[in-house]
């Protein structure tokens, strides 16, 4: 096989066969063929677009490129979760204990944050304690002993992916949907679930910036999950303004602890209800979604979910008292109010930008090397919809230096107040095939 005759086939709108996607994903893995024959197949599947039986085989060509976590000694469905990305996005640390809670087994390995938004292992970090480092054999243990465990990503997961995605981003070939789906659903495969939940969010704040593209992304995701024998399901959420009310890591650690005591913002509570009932369903602990719905809530309304949460934090060496005084992660030297300048209803709250500005703070990376500041970010008052009095607090402002006219000045920026507005839809679409 030689790799100009497949670009040359791909660049003409052929179908490349499984034995020849099979052959790039070990050659390219092993430094056999060269980047600029990669970047132009790459530039050739954006244009020309993959079948769903070559997606399916890119997927699992990457998956098996490393090493593939087997979970088999955990007994049940294991189901993993994931989104596409978003800002103030805390579903992972508030489902994990929600849906154990009720019996599913939860063996999550979670990333750090791909863009300037903190990711659930910085998040958890800011729990005083917490190991997200386990051994394999401790990770399986403590998931059949206790249904939860929360761990970074081993670093020889989809090795294949991890190099395809740094020549995507350099070539301009990372918006192109088979290339997403493959990467997202081959990490997934390859961290041993056997079955899959996707929150593909759309709008400013995400990477699929409009409902069709997310939804052809959805329906990719859940048709390759089929055909790599892994039930999958998907919802498309609307990422247009933040998730709930918290930005920022320890912060987001807070609005878990609250959503879990019940206390949680609405849109954030009906987010993990839609993700944790098909989880719950792909586990086959509930027949339908409203049934595992019901379940979700009453483990939430009886503490078990809370008590859960305190278990897993235990478990991997935190702190487990802050889930009774939350307050005391808040160190932040600074709090600041964004005084609204003047009435009317608040139009837009652009998620993207509210990101940045957080990551202004410090609650993100800028380069792959900075170091978090988990005290650090942003608390919503007010969301797309509600009506603003000049002078109300729009928001709170966590900071660790005094000085942040220019993260006010971006934010004054993103933040809108007109005459009418609308609260936009929280979910878009359920996608169950
Ligand atoms: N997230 C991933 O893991 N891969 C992509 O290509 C895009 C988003
Ligand atoms: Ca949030």
């Amino acid at each position: 096989m030689r790799m100009v005759d497949l670009i040359e086939k791909k660049r003409d709108g052929g179908t490349l066969s499984e034995k020849e996607i099979q052959y790039i994903v070990n050659e390219y893995t092993e430094n056999r063929i060269p980047d600029y024959q990669m970047s132009a197949l790459l530039m050739a599947i954006f244009y020309e677009d993959m079948t769903d039986e070559e997606i399916t085989a890119l997927t699992l060509a990457m998956a098996n490129s490393g090493e593939v976590i087997d979970l088999s000694s955990i007994d049940g469905i294991k189901v993993d979760k994931h989104s596409t990305g978003g800002v103030g996005d805390t579903t992972t640390l508030i489902l994990a204990p929600l849906v154990a809670s009720v019996g599913v087994p939860v063996a999550k390995m979670s990333g750090r944050g791909l863009g300037y938004t903190g990711g659930t292992l910085d998040k958890l970090e800011s729990i005083p304690g917490f190991q997200i480092e386990l051994s394999e054999e401790n990770f399986i243990k403590l998931v059949n002993e206790s249904q939860v465990a929360v761990i970074g990503q081993t670093g020889n997961l989809a090795p294949a992916d991890k190099k395809l995605y740094a020549l995507r981003d350099v070539t301009a070939t990372v918006n192109s949907i088979p290339l997403i789906a493959s990467s997202i659903m081959s990490k997934k495969i390859a961290a041993g679930a056997d079955a899959i939940v996707l929150d593909v969010t759309t709008g400013d704040g995400a990477f699929m910036k409009n409902l069709e593209d997310a939804r052809r992304l959805a329906h990719t995701m859940v048709r390759i999950g089929k055909l790599a024998n892994r039930q999958t399901m998907a919802v498309i959420s609307d990422m247009s303004q933040p998730l709930g009310e918290a930005i920022g890591n320890s912060l987001e650690v807070v609005e878990a602890i609250e959503t879990l005591q019940g206390k949680g913002p609405e849109d954030l509570v009906e987010m993990c209800y839609a993700l944790g009932s098909q989880m719950v369903v792909l586990a086959k602990k509930a027949e339908t979604l409203e049934e595992a719905r019901q379940l979700l809530k009453e483990a939430l309304d009886s503490g078990a979910a809370l008590e859960k949460f305190k278990e897993m934090i235990r478990n991997q060496g935190g702190d487990a008292s802050i889930v009774d005084e939350p307050n005391r992660l808040l160190t932040a030297k600074y709090e600041q109010a964004l005084p609204a300048k003047q009435s009317g209803v608040m139009t837009k709250l652009v998620a993207n930008e509210l990101g940045i500005a957080a990551m202004m703070l410090g609650a993100g990376r800028r380069t792959k090397e900075d170091a978090i500041d988990h005290a650090v970010g942003l608390k919503l008052h007010k969301k797309v919809g509600e009506a603003i009095q000049e002078g109300d607090a729009l928001l709170t402002i966590y900071s660790n230096t005094e000085d942040i006219e220019e993260v006010k000045a971006l934010l004054y920026q993103y933040i809108e107040i007109g005459e009418t507005g609308e609260e936009p839809p929280l979910i878009h679409e359920i996608i169950t095939e």
